[in-house]
């Protein structure tokens, strides 16, 4: 295998979280009747499952093996937010977990010794973040603003949350050391 063991199990959670997400956005899909909002959850939902893929691609491309992961950053999330169950929540959601994502995979890039697969991965992925992030902006600021309600608020909440979760995986995937 080309890469290390942790490197590996950092890009199987991606995989694997990647998926979680796309089948989220994929499940509202059903619940929404504005024609603009069906098609851009799709799309969105259709590239997540798309890097999901891309991860399996790069996993088998540096030699490693996708295995199954339960405890997506999604789960994780979820335990510590409680059930969340409108789309205007999932969104909001959504929208402070991938500007976690796009940071963290800008910081990722930067790690010494990244293999050119993995780099070239996590370039794609940034890329087609920033749409994700920039959609369910417009989209959340909008709603907001119909149903009045400080938006501002609402995220810092789940900002809080995000940083819990992000902290903890940091250290279970060794991008920080724990001090002694
Ligand atoms: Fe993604
Ligand atoms: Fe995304």
């Amino acid at each position: 295998m080309d890469i290390s063991i942790i490197e590996l199990n950092r890009l199987n959670f991606y995989r694997a979280s990647e998926l979680h997400g796309g089948l989220v956005l994929g499940q509202l899909v059903a619940r929404v009747r504005d024609p603009h909002l069906i098609l851009n959850l799709t799309r969105h939902s259709a590239e997540e499952v798309m890097h999901s893929e891309v991860w399996a691609e790069t996993i088998l491309a540096v030699g490693g093996r996708p295995a199954p992961v339960k405890n997506t950053y999604q789960r994780r999330l979820a335990k510590l937010v409680g059930p969340v169950s409108s789309v205007f929540q999932v969104l909001a959601l959504t929208q402070v977990f991938e500007r976690r994502v796009y940071r963290h995979f800008i910081d990722h890039t930067r790690l010494p010794g990244t293999h050119a697969f993995v780099r070239g991965a996590l370039e794609r992925m940034i890329e087609e973040e920033r749409g994700h992030l920039s959609w369910v902006k417009d989209w959340l600021e909008e709603e907001a603003e119909v149903r009045g309600v400080d938006l501002k608020a609402m995220l810092d909440r789940r900002v809080a949350i995000d940083a819990r979760v992000y902290d903890e995986l940091l250290y279970e995937f060794g991008f920080r050391v724990r001090a002694a």
